[in-house]
């Protein structure tokens, strides 16, 4: 029997203890600073006992929001130990130090989720973000679109899944050899059999260096660079996006033209992420047109994007049949599944809170039998950064902010019974 007010007190102990002022770091020792799509999803968390602080997460993010509307996977507030890469690698020069990429836009989703908990109160605050939540996805549809309208990254880092299996083909045509030398300090905070390989660090650091010699210039880095993937998660979170600033600008009074035909080049985009051959939303490499053949948590969040498809509630149900605890970063019966590295197998609460909000948005069945599931993982593993997805077993860093948001948010209601 699950103690959901004793869990429910420990994830709130979580992020309070998270709290830097203004902003949730993701977890102590390994990630010692604001990251972006983890921050938003935390807020969510935040939004259900405190919505003022919720609000300030948000806010805080986009403070370090750069002039041509880009908002950094990273805000280097102050000065911390063991991280690399630090500000003064990345070398940007935003009005927040920062690193030079962005982040999957969960922030404009949280900020309207946030924000419809009370309109009233949050209407003032809403009015201060909009324009700049505008421009930032303004930013995606400029830098980031395909010519078939699906986003793509131009760093595993800037996709959220440093070293998911979606990037393996693109990666291993590209020579790394001239990495800059540097010395990580991820895997002294964690087992690195947790976390990415030394060959997926170099092709970061290359990337990295690949931006900074022409000083973060979009268009520079998009004539140079030979890792543009086009992605699901980075795709969906982007249409979810563009469809909630669309309400919100409604909701506020203003122009929706141009969002409503961000909507529609999006929706193609989606069309073109489809992979037949593995029956499954896929990551698809922009130069040379090759899917990846990867199913990911990723390839899930097509509910949350606006988008049902028969196929996927098919796989969702084989998701919930094959694993007690999905849905896994990779399919379990990938070539490649990995149960403990990092996204080539765990399964990660906060993607599934996403998955949640888009199935429940559907009123698609499973989505309380999945709940449950990580109802279950999270109060008996606590909160990790990951979990193994067939035994539980968590991985990765603890006290982890977003793994709380997820209980708070979703995984903590139990509302049905299977
Ligand atoms: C890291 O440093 O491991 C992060 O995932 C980058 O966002």
């Amino acid at each position: 029997m699950i103690d959901v007010d004793a869990v429910t007190q420990r994830a709130i102990d979580v992020l309070k203890r998270n709290d830097r002022g203004g902003y949730t770091i993701p977890t102590d020792g390994l990630y010692p600073y604001q990251w972006n799509w983890d921050s938003a999803i935390s807020a969510l968390g935040i939004a259900e006992f405190d919505l003022d602080r919720a609000w300030q997460e948000i806010e805080t993010l986009m403070s370090g929001q750069w002039d041509n509307g880009m908002v950094p996977q990273i805000l280097f507030h102050t000065e911390a130990e063991g991280y690399f890469p630090g500000a003064d690698v990345w070398n940007c020069d935003g009005p927040v130090p920062s690193s030079g990429i962005s982040q999957p836009p969960v922030a404009v989703t949280a900020a309207r989720l946030i924000w419809e908990k009370d309109t009233s109160l949050g209407k003032s605050r809403m009015e201060a973000l909009l324009p700049k939540l505008r421009c930032w996805t303004d930013w995606f549809m400029r830098w980031r679109l395909d010519d078939k309208g699906a986003v793509f990254t131009r760093h595993p880092w800037e996709a959220g899944r440093d070293n998911a299996p979606d990037w393996d083909k693109s990666a291993a045509r590209i020579d790394t050899s001239g990495v800059q030398s540097y010395i990580r300090e991820d895997t002294k905070h964690v087992n690195s059999d947790h976390r990415p390989t030394q060959k997926d660090y170099d092709l970061y650091v290359w990337l990295l260096q690949l931006g900074r010699d022409v000083n973060w210039d979009d268009g520079a880095i998009a004539e140079n660079t030979p890792f543009k993937v086009a992605d699901p998660l980075m795709t969906f979170i982007t249409l979810r996006a563009v469809r909630d600033l669309h309400a919100l600008c409604e909701a506020f009074g203003q122009n929706t033209d141009q969002l409503a035909e961000y909507i529609t080049v999006l929706e193609a985009g989606v069309d073109s992420i489809w992979n037949p051959e593995i029956q499954a939303y896929d990551s698809r490499d922009v130069q040379t047109g090759e899917f990846a053949g990867s199913l990911s948590c990723g390839s899930y969040l097509c509910w949350y994007a606006g988008v049902d498809r028969k196929e996927m509630r098919g796989q969702l149900r084989n998701a919930l049949s094959r694993t007690k605890y999905p849905v896994a970063s990779y399919d379990i019966q990938g070539a490649v599944f990995d149960p403990h590295r990092y996204w080539r197998g765990p399964t990660w609460p906060c993607v599934n809170l996403l998955i949640g909000i888009g199935l429940a948005d559907f009123g698609v069945p499973e989505e309380p039998k999945l709940r449950r599931r990580i109802r279950e993982l999270v109060a008996e593993n606590g909160f990790s950064e990951y979990f193994d997805p067939i035994t539980g077993t968590p991985a990765g860093g603890k006290s982890f902010s977003w793994t709380a948001a997820a209980w708070l948010r979703w995984a903590r209601f139990d509302t049905h019974s299977d």
